[in-house]
């Protein structure tokens, strides 16, 4: 089957093909964020202006033509309103046009399984980390089989975290490497460590961060004391997980997976209990289409297909409300 898949959360509008589990493309063009951070109205513009060219781009690159598509699915959430409205609408167009299946996909989901697909890890923890989001999922089977969140943040992303500390110390975007790389070098400072059973939050992490760096504190040091500090908060949370659900895999995914220090702390956790550790390849962290067509192939194969009248959008949509059959 070749299915099409369309991703339009936020500041990426990607366009993926993918046949028999094997990305065939993943075009995109992004907006960019700049010093002020994602409009949404913004952004969807810019996506709707892109969207034909994008989806050309991506059939053109897979040596396919519209016809040859057999599934669509987008992005249902969560994400920017305006920005999700562009995917559906197109999903939605192409559904029509060609008459064939459309089937909604989480956003968050799609990260994750496109890892597990390409991975080939069975049953994981996962660490799904990037600028909105931190989590700590797996699948359970009850009362439905999904992701089950064992553990999340209960303010801010550890992305956000990361990005606020960069804008104050004024980094270049985009700001987790330039932490990073900031980072390099620095000593530990203690800093405010919140881990509440597999639950965890960041702002006062932030907070102090900036107070720091306000009094003339070595940025170099803050840094390295930030990245350590919550990625240990959230290695600790992810042990919690896998020893409680008694998994043997851990998987990264997400924008913040792109950290080698966060990979490093977590493959030496994961060794000291026998885990075997995933990490998810950078383009595939990064927002894109192809991640939401390898989602959508999946639930065609199950005859999970979505009927035109269910193919909204939910700006909230968590990753526990979306069925895995697989
Ligand atoms: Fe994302």
């Amino acid at each position: 089957m070749a299915i099409l898949g369309i991703e339009s959360s936020a500041h990426t509008l990607g366009v993926g093909i993918v046949e028999n589990g094997k990305v065939l493309s993943n075009e995109k063009v992004m907006y960019e964020i700049g010093t002020t951070g994602i409009i949404p109205a913004k952004a969807a513009d810019q996506h709707a202006g892109n969207i034909g060219t994008v989806i050309r781009a991506a059939l053109s690159k897979a040596n396919l033509k519209m016809g040859d598509i057999e599934g669509v699915g987008y992005t249902k959430g969560p994400g920017l309103g305006p920005c999700l409205r562009v995917g559906q609408l197109a999903a939605r167009t192409i559904s029509l046009e060609n008459k064939i299946p459309i089937v909604t996909v989480n956003h968050a989901v799609a990260h994750i399984e496109a890892t597990r697909h390409i991975a080939n890890a069975k049953d994981p923890i996962v660490l799904y980390v990037s600028g909105g989001n931190s989590q700590i999922l797996g699948i359970i089977d009850e009362p439905f089989r999904h992701y089950h969140v064992f553990g999340e943040t209960f303010d801010i992303g550890v992305g956000n975290m990361l990005d606020g500390f960069a804008r104050e110390a004024k980094l270049n975007p985009a700001w987790g490497s330039s932490v990073a790389k900031l980072a390099e070098g620095g000593k530990y400072i203690e800093m405010p460590y919140t881990v509440k059973g597999m639950d965890f939050t960041f702002t006062g992490l932030l907070t102090n961060a900036v107070r720091m760096l306000k009094a003339g504190v070595n940025s170099k040091d803050i840094a390295f004391s930030i990245q350590e500090t919550s990625f240990a908060m959230l290695c600790e949370a992810a042990e919690r997980a896998l020893l409680l659900a008694r998994k043997k895999e851990i998987l990264l995914s997400g924008g913040v997976a792109q950290s080698k220090r966060l990979s490093e702390m977590m493959k030496m956790m994961g060794k000291s209990h026998g885990a075997d550790v995933f990490v998810a390849p950078n383009d595939l962290n990064a927002d894109n289409g192809a991640m939401i067509a390898i989602v959508a192939e999946k639930k065609l194969e199950h005859g999970m297909n979505d009927t035109l009248d269910r193919c909204d959008i939910d700006q909230k949509f968590r990753a526990d409300k979306a069925e895995i059959k697989w």
